[in-house]
């Protein structure tokens, strides 16, 4: 059995599980945010969660009373030829894993509406994003054109929507844990970033659900 998951059974017996809450909108999370006991950590995902996002989990709730996971398949972040409709949405399996860590405490799943209310934006005019300059001519950014803009857009929302203390990345992504950090200096978000170090599967490949 993989390190990780050995350890999170162990974990299991050990402890009673926390109840999960699953919230689908903002003013949800809002008033459950009101309510939080001591510092939030957040591990913002896209689901289809492996243990790559366990180890963060356990990070976060190492570090704070209360341990929030965002699920959603942000298509900001897809180009138009890329796998937006068929990326992975396992909801059902994704709480369950979280559960069985115990060490969750609610999972933030809007659907697309919620993010990105339709007339919203006046048919795409003013539709606001966080862009960085540059970004699109190095690395992943000049594979994927426009997809550090659609993820940093996405933090940028989940931050002011959950308001964690800190947020919690892996290290396989440095390029996208370089940008996040960059939007938070920047632009003075309050939340400290957590870089997690990668998963590997057996053949040394780091875990990823994309
Ligand atoms: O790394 C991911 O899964 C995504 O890019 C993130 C940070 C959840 C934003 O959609």
């Amino acid at each position: 059995m993989h390190r990780l998951l050995r350890h999170t059974a162990r974990r299991v017996a050990q402890q009673q599980c926390r109840t999960i809450t699953v919230l689908r909108t903002a003013d949800d999370v809002r008033a459950w945010r009101g309510d939080a006991r001591g510092t939030v950590g957040l591990v913002p995902t896209m689901g289809a969660l492996h243990d790559g996002h366990l180890s963060l989990v356990e990070l976060a709730r190492r570090d704070h009373a209360t341990v929030a996971v965002s699920i959603f398949v942000n298509p900001r972040q897809f180009a138009a030829h890329e796998d937006f409709g068929t990326y992975p949405r396992t909801l059902d399996a994704d709480v369950a894993a979280l559960h069985a860590t115990g060490g969750v405490d609610f999972v933030f799943a809007p659907d697309g509406e919620e993010m990105y209310p339709k007339g919203s934006d006046h048919g795409g005019l003013l539709r606001p994003y966080i862009d960085l300059e540059g970004v699109d001519g190095v690395g992943e950014g000049a594979r994927r054109p426009g997809f550090f803009r659609g993820v940093a857009t996405v933090v940028a929302k989940l931050l002011n929507i959950v308001r964690p203390d800190a947020l919690y990345l892996g290290q396989k992504d440095g390029l996208q844990c370089v940008v996040i950090q960059r939007l938070i200096d920047d632009l003075n978000f309050d939340p400290s970033l957590v870089v997690g170090p990668p998963v590997r599967e057996a053949d040394g490949l780091a875990m990823s659900s994309r």
